[in-house]
């Protein structure tokens, strides 16, 4: 059977061959068996050596230290600690987001918010960039806490974290600035030591050409101190994420942490090559896309479009040659429109007989992968036409 051509990199990217060889090989070594919190033989030894190995690694992916590095099962965990675990036990606290955050991150604020935490939820500009001078205008007294993404999941979009950054410190150095790197982790540089300000940073290892089940938070010192423990019964992870490590999939994490950084100029090189394929093959077909698409803007792996002409069910089944997403992957499976999208919109409804795809491409996409998936929507659209 031959399969999909796959341009859905943003909901998760192919494990890299060196990573799940590094997940087999820790898996089928013996003397790696051992839970990497026993300290009284070997077994623990060894685990607890690649465990460290692999947290450097990790770290030094965003200019950490290792001890900065909490192991979770992925982003969406770490997004819950780092929110949940600064407002926790404060008195109305109040926290500032976005309405183009992963659900994550949304729905972790707003949990908080029907426990007691005032919460503010910024709109986007029309690229679905959050500006700097919006979170310096919605910060109070009270607040605790900015949760903001580096790059969007569903149109690429980038937020200016060092801008961002910059003003909350110049503002109350006392609040604590989360960002979720979920897409941009592995992909776009971050140095945590150049940045003017950034406290937590939360990640997943399977976007970026790890194993899916693990990810993790950077926290600053000064995030250590705000941070408190959301779930209890281990000292694991300086007793923020209590449980047995898992180290085969710690030690896949860091192989293509160490992967990702050695190849980020040459995979960015490339991605930008894969985006201007498709500009390049897309004319012949009826497409607005759902941002700007300046390279400045927004990550050239994940372009956004409104095909015209079609809906959203039909071009799915017309063009099942190709695996795109009509939304993020948690939104996929609901039929109504992107809840980002309609922000970026400004409460406007899209066309009806129009569908929006997010097409998202990497390290493993050819350009000849890009064109035959233009060809393929060109028949697809024709067909539906006729
Ligand atoms: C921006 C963003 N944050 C958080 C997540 C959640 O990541 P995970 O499902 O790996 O926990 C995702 C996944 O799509 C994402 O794109």
């Amino acid at each position: 059977m031959k399969l999909p051509i796959y341009l859905d990199y943003a909901a998760t990217t192919p494990i890299s061959p060196k990573s799940a060889k590094a997940i087999c090989d820790t898996l089928s070594d013996p003397a790696l068996l051992g839970n990497p919190s026993s300290s009284t033989h070997m077994y623990g030894w060894k685990a607890q050596e690649a465990v460290h190995a692999a947290r450097a690694r990790v770290a030094s992916l965003f200019n950490a230290k290792a001890r900065d590095v909490i192991f979770t099962s992925g982003a969406t965990e770490a997004n819950n600690l780092a929110i949940r675990g600064v407002c926790q036990g404060l008195s109305s606290p109040h926290i500032i987001t976005s309405s183009v955050e992963h659900k994550a991150v949304l729905e972790t604020c707003q949990h908080m918010a029907r426990n007691g935490a005032e919460l503010t939820i910024l709109e986007p500009d029309e690229n679905g960039i959050v500006t700097p001078e919006s979170v310096a205008s919605a910060i109070k007294g009270n607040t605790v806490l900015v949760s903001l993404m580096h790059v969007n999941n569903e149109v690429g979009s980038f937020n200016d974290i060092d801008a961002i950054g910059e003003l909350i410190s110049g503002i109350n150095p006392n609040i604590v600035f989360h960002v979720d790197a979920a897409q941009s982790a592995g992909k776009v540089d971050i140095d945590i030591k150049s940045l003017a300000k950034i406290d937590i940073i939360t990640f997943s290892a399977h976007k970026f050409y790890g194993p899916k089940g693990i990810g993790g938070l950077i926290l600053s010192r000064f995030a250590r101190k705000k941070v408190s423990s959301i779930s209890f019964g281990g000292v694991q992870e300086n007793s923020l994420r209590p449980g047995t490590l898992a180290t085969h999939q710690i030690v896949g994490m860091g192989e293509a942490a160490a992967e990702c950084k050695e190849k980020m100029s040459l995979d960015r090189e490339h991605v930008l090559l894969l985006r201007q394929t498709l500009f390049n093959t897309l004319n012949e077909c009826g497409v607005a896309f759902n941002t700007n698409v300046n390279q400045n803007l927004a990550y050239p792996g994940i372009v956004n479009m409104n095909i015209f002409g079609i809906e959203p069910d039909e071009l799915m089944l017309q063009w099942s040659q190709v695996a795109v997403s009509s939304g993020s992957a948690c939104n996929s499976q609901t039929k109504s429109d992107s809840y980002v999208l309609q922000s970026i919109r400004n409460g406007k409804d899209k066309n009806p007989s129009s569908a929006d795809v997010r097409i998202s491409f990497g390290r493993y996409t050819t350009r000849e992968d890009v064109t035959e998936a233009v060809h393929h929507l060109t028949a697809a659209l024709s067909a539906v036409s006729c």
